[in-house]
């Protein structure tokens, strides 16, 4: 079984979490608050390879009481540096990653205290999601994952239906390119057919007075 999953975003109006030049301060103090609250109820926070490669985020909690989440990197390529920040300090870290690496590759996560989970790659040379997912919650009782991108990530999750809510809050400005908080990930797939899920739309706030937080849960067809 996987975990209940759930996507926390920031986007501008075009659905865009961050710009073709890497321009991404998209969130206000409220949201940031609010997006700490949720890591504080989350079992683990998860990011992918590019989004840590582009911020180098900690996904600790630091704006609101509570629990930092344990923090988990997707990482087929081993892309993402060892000494990255959220690879740092106490808790569970967890790098998901290929089959196809042996203990000599793995070792410098290791030694930096990283847990492992390995996964077969699909055809398209991704990590499987479902079955690293399982792993997460049989080997870790993550029970509640929150999803923090990047967009491949994102829409990889979507597309293979293991997302059970997105949560995004809307920024008011527009980008006009970059990256879509579901990017399809450049020539390894074939066109969609339709809508990958259906939204419903389940609670909505307004933060900081000019952004606005929706709350959808997901149906597949
Ligand atoms: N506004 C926001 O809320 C927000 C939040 C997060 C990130 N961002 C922005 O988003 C951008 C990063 O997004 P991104 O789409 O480039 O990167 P991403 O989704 O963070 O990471 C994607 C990478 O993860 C690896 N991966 C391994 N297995 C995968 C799988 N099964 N499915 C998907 N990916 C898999 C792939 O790298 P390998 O092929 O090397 O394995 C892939 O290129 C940054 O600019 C960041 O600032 C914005």
């Amino acid at each position: 079984m996987k975990p209940y999953t759930f996507i926390f975003s920031t986007m501008s109006v075009d659905g865009r979490i961050a710009g073709e030049t890497g321009f991404s301060r998209l969130s206000c103090h409220e949201d940031f608050v609010l997006q700490h609250r949720l890591r504080a109820q989350s079992d683990a926070v998860m990011v992918g390879a590019g989004t840590v490669l582009a911020d180098n985020p900690r996904l600790t909690v630091r704006l609101t009481p509570g629990k930092s989440p344990a923090r988990v990197v997707v990482d087929g390529r081993l892309r993402s540096r060892p000494d990255s920040r959220v690879y740092q300090g106490p808790g569970l870290r967890v790098l998901i990653t290929s089959t196809r690496w042996g203990p000599e590759d793995l070792k410098p996560y290791r030694e930096a205290g990283v847990e492992v989970i390995q996964a077969p790659e699909d055809s398209r040379g991704l990590v499987d999601l479902r079955l690293a997912l399982e792993d997460l919650r049989e080997s870790y009782n993550v029970r509640r994952l929150m999803v923090e991108g990047g967009g491949r990530l994102n829409y990889e999750l979507l597309a293979r239906r293991l997302v059970d809510e997105v949560r995004v809050t809307i920024s008011p400005l527009a980008l006009g390119s970059g990256t879509s908080i579901f990017q399809k990930p450049e020539a390894r797939m074939e066109p969609s057919p339709g809508p990958l899920a259906r939204f419903i739309l389940v609670d909505y706030k307004p933060v900081c007075g000019n952004w606005l937080h929706l709350v959808y849960k997901i149906l597949y067809d």
